[in-house]
């Protein structure tokens, strides 16, 4: 159970860290998209490991660094790598770092991931989308548990979960930079199996348009401590029975490597807007 000691001594020890520097906005930066947190300048990178608490990821090659810094000007928070429920952490532990963070005083987040597509008719491999709304089906939900009150209240309102207010700044960042954004429903699976024909045959009877086994943990965890949040997929593939052809991690990585230039563009022009936008 993660309890607000353990929350505050991973806060504190960031704190250590990172000195003056007070980040605005948090950023996780889903599969292809880590690369971002390099480029932040006057930046302060500590590995996960040496945060108490934070969970390191047990796959070999994935990076792990919470990195503070700037973002053109804009003072953020990127979380380079995340774990997943899938590993074997708990919802718990997969929204730790989230928490924390927050606790740091940032409010507003941008989350990226790699998604399927579920309908070919109106999505390609490589469109960024935002997300509009989500269906959980994890089967599992980060709040179970004693509510922590100091956090959030014990039926956090989902009705906005992905904030009208930044999906219309990322629309007009997205305009002037001349770079399309569609928009739909993320489904979130537990995974690692990618899923059936049959279950995004179900999916897409649900209303979702999208697919994938993250960020949805981290959203709620979000939203019940009121924070504001903007999700952008990278649809990588058709899912599952949409196309001829099979699913493969491969396929995904190289399209969300293709697109990674559009991508952090995105995010950039994003960040600078919400700046100028929102008084941060
Ligand atoms: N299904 C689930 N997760 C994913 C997919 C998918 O098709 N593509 C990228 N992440």
């Amino acid at each position: 159970m993660t309890s607000m000691t353990q929350i505050d001594r991973a806060v504190k020890s960031i704190k250590e860290r990172i000195g003056d520097r007070t980040p605005a906005i948090g950023l996780i930066l889903g599969s292809g998209l880590g690369y971002v947190a390099d480029t932040l300048t006057d930046a302060v990178v500590i590995p996960y490991g040496e945060i108490p608490g934070f969970p390191v990821s047990r796959v070999e090659g994935h990076k792990g660094n919470l990195v503070v810094g700037r973002l053109d000007g804009v003072c953020v928070a990127a979380m380079q790598g995340r774990v997943h429920y899938y590993e074997g952490w708990t919802m718990e532990e997969v929204v730790l770092p989230a928490r924390v963070i927050t606790r740091l005083g940032v409010r507003t987040w941008i989350i990226t991931n790699a998604a399927g597509a579920l309908d070919a008719s109106r999505y390609a491999p490589g469109d960024l989308c935002l997300i509009t709304d989500h269906i959980n089906m994890m089967g599992a939900n980060p709040l179970t548990g004693v509510n922590i009150d100091e956090l959030g209240p014990r039926f956090p309102d989902m009705t906005a979960a992905y904030s009208r207010k930044l999906r219309s700044i990322a629309k007009k960042a997205a305009c002037s930079a001349g770079l399309p954004l569609k928009e739909g429903v993320y489904a979130a699976m537990m995974g690692p199996s990618y899923e059936t024909p049959a279950e995004i045959h179900m999916l897409r009877t649900i209303g979702a348009d999208l697919v994938g086994m993250s960020t949805v943990p981290e959203v709620i965890a979000l939203n019940h401590m009121g924070c504001e949040v903007l999700g952008i997929s990278c649809a990588t593939n058709l899912a599952a029975g949409v196309s001829a052809g099979k699913l493969s991690h491969e396929e995904v990585k190289e399209t969300a490597d293709r697109v990674k230039d559009t991508f952090e563009k995105l995010v950039r022009a994003t960040v600078r807007e919400i700046h100028s936008e929102i008084n941060l």
